[in-house]
């Protein structure tokens, strides 16, 4: 697939994302989530913001099960439907992070190949990959959207962890274990890598 349009040039923009970054006191980033449906990874994003929010940083979240709702809303979960969302995903974060802001994603992504590609769109050190670690059968317990049942029952095919693959993170900047750590405790360690790497003051 043609990722460029015919006949287009791009702008130089006036306003970099330094200027951006320099007016917002913090630096920005990509904190991309990665794990099961039921990790934890929509808690944790949301409970990241909020902190960020409370001192006075810009960020968003991105979230697989909204996404879906429109932007993404024409895909399936076919293995090449799944490598499309996350490609969007990835773009759309890079806007977001040239915007000067910390994006945050929560997506399965369950295909290593897919979250290192996007890696690569991102300058060394903006991506930064966070595995929301949670044994299958914590997530099938929890079982929050009722989903695992239905898939254990075969009404949804290619399920994550049920029908299709979840390939873990290889090396990721972060792990998470949600089965064990409260979302405050998860959240704490996401903020934690931000200060460590300089992103966001300390
Ligand atoms: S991804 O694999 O393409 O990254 P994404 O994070 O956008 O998935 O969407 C996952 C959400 O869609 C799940 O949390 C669940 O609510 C819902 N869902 C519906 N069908 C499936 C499926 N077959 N596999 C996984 N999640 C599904």
């Amino acid at each position: 697939m043609a990722l460029t349009s015919s006949n287009v040039v791009w702008h130089p923009e006036l306003v970099s994302r330094a200027d951006r970054e320099a007016l917002n006191a913090h630096g920005s980033a990509l904190l991309w989530l990665t794990g099961l449906s039921g990790a934890g990874k929509s808690t944790i994003a949301q409970a990241v913001a909020t902190l960020l929010h409370e001192r006075g940083i810009r960020a968003y979240v991105l979230d697989g099960d909204n996404v879906r709702h429109g932007l993404c809303g024409d895909l399936g979960f076919s293995a090449d439907d799944r490598t499309e969302n996350i490609r969007r995903i990835g773009e759309m974060s890079k806007l977001f992070v040239d915007a000067g802001m910390i994006a945050i994603t929560a997506f399965i992504s369950p295909f290593r190949e897919d979250r290192d590609k996007v890696r690569t769109m991102f300058e060394k050190g903006d991506f930064l990959e966070i595995f929301c670690d949670c044994n299958l059968d914590e997530c099938e317990r929890r079982d929050v959207k009722g989903l695992y049942k239905k898939a254990r029952a075969g009404l949804i095919p290619e399920f994550t962890g049920i029908s299709s693959p979840y390939e873990p993170p290889s090396a990721p900047e972060l792990v998470v274990n949600t089965d064990s750590q409260t979302p405050e405790e998860s959240a704490t360690a996401v903020i934690e890598l931000l200060q460590s790497k300089g992103i966001v003051p300390a």
